[in-house]
């Protein structure tokens, strides 16, 4: 990808600071959805939303309806951002568990997700339970996760101990286990290594939340070695 963010970079940086909550989302959204064709007034569920910067980005560069939805992160709280940045009437947010969302089936023509899916689509019947009832046919969904150049299993380097709790490798995979995951379950399906990392990590490990300044620790153990993020794109079937 070419790295001039010619989207994200319009975006004021002191508010993406503050509502970051990993990875610099709109960075990650740009790469993902750079493939992705979404088109005005489309239906979206932006799913494990956080602070909404994604649900922002998706209304104001795409004019999609999105529906912002997250789990920690307080409905009211998102609805102020959106109204900040004038999106309140395309932006609806909603405070939901990715495991009981309140949508009618084949609602959306697209689901986006960055950094969330990992925290609930590891298992085994998240996709096919949850997600694809609420998803027209032929509907886009378009995933980044954090994930792993290879799988590590159980064996987690004694570097990196201090920073993945067992839970966190549980959720945590390489490319080739999301592609076992998604089998036969979207259409043109494409799970790749994303080409952004340094760049969002970055902008995330610049900011004084006490969460990223935990990670800059990680990301120095690491030194490039295990830790990617993933990109997962196809059309529902
Ligand atoms: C690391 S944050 C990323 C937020 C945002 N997408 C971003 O990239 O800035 C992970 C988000 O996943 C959401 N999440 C985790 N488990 C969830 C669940 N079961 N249902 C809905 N959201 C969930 C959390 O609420 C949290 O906001």
């Amino acid at each position: 990808m070419m790295a001039n963010y010619s989207k994200s970079k319009k975006y004021d940086k002191n508010f993406v600071a503050q509502n970051l909550m990993g990875p610099n989302v709109l960075i990650l959204l740009e790469e993902l959805l750079e493939k992705v064709s979404l088109k005005r007034g489309m239906r979206v569920l932006d799913l494990g939303c956080g602070c909404a910067l994604s649900s922002i980005f998706l209304a104001k560069e795409y004019g999609v309806q999105v529906f912002a939805v997250d789990l920690w992160i307080d409905a009211t709280d998102n609805y102020k951002r959106l109204q900040q940045m004038a999106v309140d009437d395309s932006v609806i947010p909603i405070h939901a568990d990715a495991h009981q969302l309140p949508f009618a089936d084949e609602y959306f023509d697209a689901v986006i997700s960055v950094d969330a899916y990992q925290y609930f689509g590891y298992k085994d019947d998240y996709y096919d339970q949850y997600l694809r009832p609420i998803l027209k046919k032929d509907a886009l969904v378009a995933i980044s996760i954090p994930g792993l150049k290879y799988e590590l299993h159980k064996n987690v380097p004694d570097e990196m101990k201090p920073f993945w709790p067992d839970e966190a490798l549980e959720t945590w995979h390489a490319v080739n286990w999301w592609k076992e995951k998604f089998e036969n379950k979207l259409n043109g399906l494409e799970i790749k290594e994303m080409t952004t990392f340094d760049d969002a990590w970055q902008d995330w490990m610049s900011t004084d939340n006490p969460y990223a300044v935990g990670d800059r620790k990680m990301m120095a153990a690491d030194q490039g070695r295990y830790m990617n993020l993933i990109s997962i794109t196809g059309r529902s079937i």
